[in-house]
């Protein structure tokens, strides 16, 4: 049903778990199957440092989230609020038509702490 990439990052996620000095994160939820994913980023200078994520959702929502952390690393915000749903689905290479709302997830939850870090560091920047 999925292909090895997707396999490959379901059994071998990245950057998993809670990140402990996260400036900034993003949590979203399905209506359709009830999973959840919560992004965690670290940010400097505008530049994704690092990132992790908790999905607690199927293999497809799981390997769309550890995809899109390695997406992002390195990646200015700008860049980041760029990735949709759907290059997230087209970087594992496809997912069958059933399981493409698994890869909006991790966009949904990303463009969240992408939210959340500029409502905490960029409002009321008055200069
Ligand atoms: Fe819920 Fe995939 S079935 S995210």
């Amino acid at each position: 049903m999925y292909n090895e990439k997707v396999v490959d990052h379901f059994n071998n996620p990245r950057n998993v778990g809670e990140l402990a000095d996260a400036d900034a994160v993003g949590e979203t939820g399905s209506f359709k199957c009830g999973d959840t994913m919560t992004l965690y980023l670290k940010v400097k200078d505008g530049i994704i440092e690092d990132v992790s994520f908790q999905t607690y959702g199927c293999g497809a929502a799981i390997a769309s989230s550890s995809m899109l952390t390695e997406m992002v690393k390195g990646k200015t915000l700008e860049q980041a609020l760029k990735i949709s749903n759907q290059d997230v689905a087209d970087e594992l290479g496809g997912l069958p038509p059933l399981k493409l709302h698994c890869s909006n997830l991790a966009a949904d939850a990303l463009h969240n702490a992408i939210a959340d870090y500029r409502s905490k560091y960029e409002a009321g920047k008055t200069g």
